[in-house]
């Protein structure tokens, strides 16, 4: 498997990714809904390029340093789904704002204070609601309502729409809870601007829509942008859900097998600071592709070591190869500098994780 590579390495297949790519795309199309990427899952130009050339109508970052990099590559419609506070990010934006149409998500009036005092034109901003995460956001109806009241009367912002994250989509149990999440995350939304435009503000964008619940609520009436970003590699959490399969999956960690202390263990080069520590203790958190008998046991920061089924303990010797589906993609390839990137088999290209580090 790939020996032209050493080992840990980041793989990414990219005739998967095409078709992550175009399945989005035409999950937005086919509901008429924009779709807005996010890219913090794999944090390269080069994919974010694709998946504009794909449809999508622009990209989401987390972080400004995300969005600088992407704007460096000529990427000009940004959303910064995330609160921007202080001087120094200030500055920043107002230099990305040269170049970028930037939006900024926030659900704060101090936030959207400072962000008005940074001159040119209003800066557009996206109040976010808390539609069952609890992390950011007023919960829906009034608390959000009200709150949206208290920004848009601050000067030098504009409050364009609102935005959620139905992160709890993740801890789903059943797809019928799954389908309920995604569709309380667009409703909640929906009626909430409702209520604005009752108080006198009409909003123009209804920004929703992970991966789990993008193709559930792409279709609620009223949404007008998706948000998915993990959709692009998947991972064994989206397996679990049900939205990907091994085969959709894009990004392997290539590790080698440095040791077979006892017939049943499997010990390879790949620890949490390549596979990071999500997901640990959930079945089947990381999984070797082709080798469903062999159960990942724990990772130290180097080492992975696994377990195979009885009838399978003459398999994997020392310096055998295995690809590992990682637990959460968008962490592990953080970790990397570079991807190979592979097609039909064969590696055809080294991408640069450009973004990698990018947390400010
Ligand atoms: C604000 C926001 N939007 C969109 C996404 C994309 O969700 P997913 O990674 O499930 O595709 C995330 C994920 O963290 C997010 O925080």
């Amino acid at each position: 498997m790939y020996p032209e590579i050493d080992t840990p390495a980041l793989v990414i297949d990219l005739d998967v990714v095409r078709a992550n790519v175009s399945e989005m795309a035409k999950v937005a199309s086919a509901n008429g809904v924009r779709l807005r990427p996010h890219v913090k899952t794999h944090k390269m130009p080069e994919l974010a390029r694709m998946q504009l050339e794909a449809g999508a109508s622009g990209i989401t970052c987390a972080k400004l340093g995300e969005a600088e990099v992407m704007a460096q590559a000529g990427i000009d419609d940004i959303l910064l789904a995330f609160p921007i506070w202080g001087r120094p990010k200030l500055r920043r934006l107002a230099a990305l704002r040269e170049r970028a149409r930037v939006r900024v998500s926030l659900d704060s009036p101090e936030v959207a204070a400072d962000l008005g005092r940074l001159g040119g034109p209003p800066v557009e901003v996206l109040v976010e609601v808390d539609t069952g995460q609890h992390r950011l956001g007023r919960p829906p109806g009034r608390p959000s309502a009200d709150l949206v009241a208290e920004i848009a009367a601050i000067p030098g912002v504009e409050v364009v729409g609102l935005l959620t994250l139905a992160g709890h989509a993740y801890h789903s149990r059943t797809p019928a809870e799954l389908a309920e999440a995604a569709r309380r995350e667009g409703e909640d939304l929906v009626e909430t601007a409702e209520m604005c435009a009752r108080d006198g503000i009409s909003l123009r964008e209804i920004s929703v829509g992970s991966t789990p619940t993008a193709r559930h609520v792409a279709g609620v009436a009223g949404v007008t942008e998706i948000r998915p970003g993990t959709y692009i590699f998947n991972d064994t959490a989206m397996m679990r859900l049900g939205v990907a399969t091994e085969e959709s999956t894009a990004a392997r960690i290539l590790t080698t097998v440095i040791g077979r202390p006892m017939p049943e263990r499997v010990v390879c080069d790949a620890g949490t600071k390549c596979l990071t520590s999500d997901g640990y203790g959930t079945p089947g958190w990381i999984r070797a592709v082709g080798l469903p008998y062999l159960r990942m046991e724990f990772l130290n920061e180097e080492h992975g070591v696994a377990h195979l089924e009885p009838g399978h303990h003459a398999e994997l010797p020392v310096g055998s190869r295995m690809g590992l589906i990682p637990s959460h993609a968008c962490s592990v390839v953080n970790l990397f500098d570079i991807a190979y990137g592979v097609e039909d088999g064969e590696v055809i290209t080294e991408l640069s994780v450009a973004a990698r580090g990018a947390v400010r």
